[in-house]
């Protein structure tokens, strides 16, 4: 029978507080060692070379490229300095072809390009360039980057299912400089950054109280504001102004993770196996994947569905994350959602109890993942209250969230909050807002590209 099963489960999913605070504490400890020296802990702690944020003042027209999500876009921003602010704003979005994914750095590259160039084309209305002047890029290329600049930097691996060769060590400035060339695009890329920094520079430029940008999509990754004195790794090799922006790479991290058969199988089965544990246990590409296989269990060891196993089930990723988000919004009495879900994904025919129990499931990762996502961003929080009492939980302090996952799952929502409130208390948790910042990280890029523009301060 399942309940045993489900039971088990829930056991070892379990996210009490004792493990949520193991979790934000060994957050915390691996910020410290990633900062203290390159490669000392899961966590890479990235720099991004920004070293100044957006103040509002940004003038001129700037153009963002966005990939790493489930879609890639491409923006234009005309900004118009601390009255106007954004005077308008165009995207485009594409999602990226699955080919692409397996393609070589040059058909990717070229790719993302033809659509810059097609996009570049349509420019008018309130958007305009100075005569003499190049178009700027920010660029907001969402995979571990090694930055060896604002302005260029190297992709150290590929993560979120990418598999493209040839890009791995090269500078992806460069190899989008090349596809450019091969188009006869003349744009320059200004700032290159993490799709976590673009986010925080877009929320930072509504808010000055935002200090740490969370996103929850395909993958999960957090990126926070750090004074350079408590970046041991820089040896001192730093010149005023004091602070800067560093990307943690957390979907690294591994530490004290409460995790199953299930989870283990999947990551052995990945193309990184033993890589982005975190990632994969509360990142949406992974959520949906992680319950087909357990369902799966169930399914062939209890039989959750009667003694007929849909052969479909055993597609590898055929659950989707918006699928289990679409089952756990069912209020119907039978949960009907749910059985036509099951039915056309999966073949499944289902009575009401094996409903309810794939909810359970469902309800039993999201849980946990929700949970464990709130603990990050508590291990992030206290570490900046540790070195500077009262900067983050004796003021108003800002969290800045985006992505898929977190937009569209409201239960998922719902947990991580509840973590970050159970882990910190009332009273801190007061000062602490967790907020959408929706696609913030386009604009962001482009404020970035303005604050690091190489033709001088920008005038309209
Ligand atoms: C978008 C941001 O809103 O969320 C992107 O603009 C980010 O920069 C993306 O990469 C992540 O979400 P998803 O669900 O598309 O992976
Ligand atoms: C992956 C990438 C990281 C990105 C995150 C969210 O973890 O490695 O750079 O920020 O996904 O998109």
């Amino acid at each position: 029978s399942v309940a045993p099963m489900l039971t088990k489960l829930q056991q070892d999913c379990a996210t009490p507080l004792p493990v949520l605070r193991h979790v934000a504490d060994s957050m915390s400890d691996d910020i410290r060692a990633g900062l203290a020296v390159e490669g000392g802990s899961d966590l890479k702690m990235i720099l991004s070379y920004v070293d100044s944020l957006p103040t509002g003042n940004e003038k001129g027209l700037f153009y963002a490229l966005d990939l790493g999500g489930t879609n890639f876009r491409v923006l234009r921003v005309q900004l118009g300095g601390k009255e106007e602010r954004v005077i308008d704003t165009e995207f485009e979005q594409v999602s990226i072809p699955q080919e692409l994914m397996f393609a070589t750095s040059e058909e990717l590259f070229d790719f993302i390009a033809s659509v810059l160039a097609n996009f570049a084309q349509g420019e008018g209305g309130n958007f305009h360039l100075p005569p003499g002047r190049k178009r700027e890029i920010g660029f907001t290329f969402s995979f571990p980057v090694k930055q060896t600049s604002i302005d260029s930097g190297i992709l150290m691996k590929w993560t979120k299912g990418f598999a493209v060769s040839g890009t791995p060590g090269k500078d992806v400035v460069a190899c989008l400089n090349e596809a450019m060339d091969r188009k006869g695009l003349d744009m320059r890329v200004s700032a290159l950054v993490n799709d976590t920094v673009g986010t925080l520079a877009g929320a930072r430029y509504w808010d000055d109280d935002v200090m740490v940008a969370v996103i929850l999509g395909t993958g999960t990754n957090a990126c926070y504001v750090e004074r350079m004195d408590a970046i041991p790794k820089l040896q001192g090799q730093f010149s005023p102004p004091d602070r800067t922006i560093v990307n943690l790479e957390w979907g690294a991290f591994s530490k004290g993770l409460p995790l199953t058969v299930f989870d283990r199988d999947m990551d052995a089965a990945s193309i990184n196996p033993g890589e982005q544990i975190f990632e994969k246990t509360i990142s949406g590409m992974y959520l949906g994947e992680i319950a087909r296989r357990a369902l799966l269990n169930m399914a062939e060891e209890g039989a959750l569905f009667g003694d007929n196993v849909s052969k479909k089930l055993s597609t590898p990723f055929l659950l989707g994350t918006p699928h289990l988000s679409t089952m756990q919004q069912d209020s119907t009495y039978d949960l009907q959602t749910v059985g036509s879900i099951l039915y056309d994904v999966a073949g499944i025919d289902s009575d009401l109890n094996s409903r309810k129990i794939v909810l359970e499931v469902c309800d039993t990762f999201v849980k946990r993942a929700g949970r464990l996502a709130g603990a990050g961003i508590v291990g992030i929080l206290q570490k900046i209250e540790e070195d500077t009492k009262g900067t983050v939980f004796g003021k108003r302090t800002v969290v800045a969230m985006d992505g898929g996952l977190y937009e569209r799952y409201p239960q998922y929502r719902r947990y991580l909050t509840e973590a970050v409130s159970e882990l910190l208390g009332p009273e801190k948790s007061q000062n602490v807002v967790i907020e959408h910042s929706k696609d913030g990280s386009g604009i962001g890029a482009a404020l970035l590209a303005a604050t690091n523009s190489k033709q001088g301060k920008t005038r309209l």
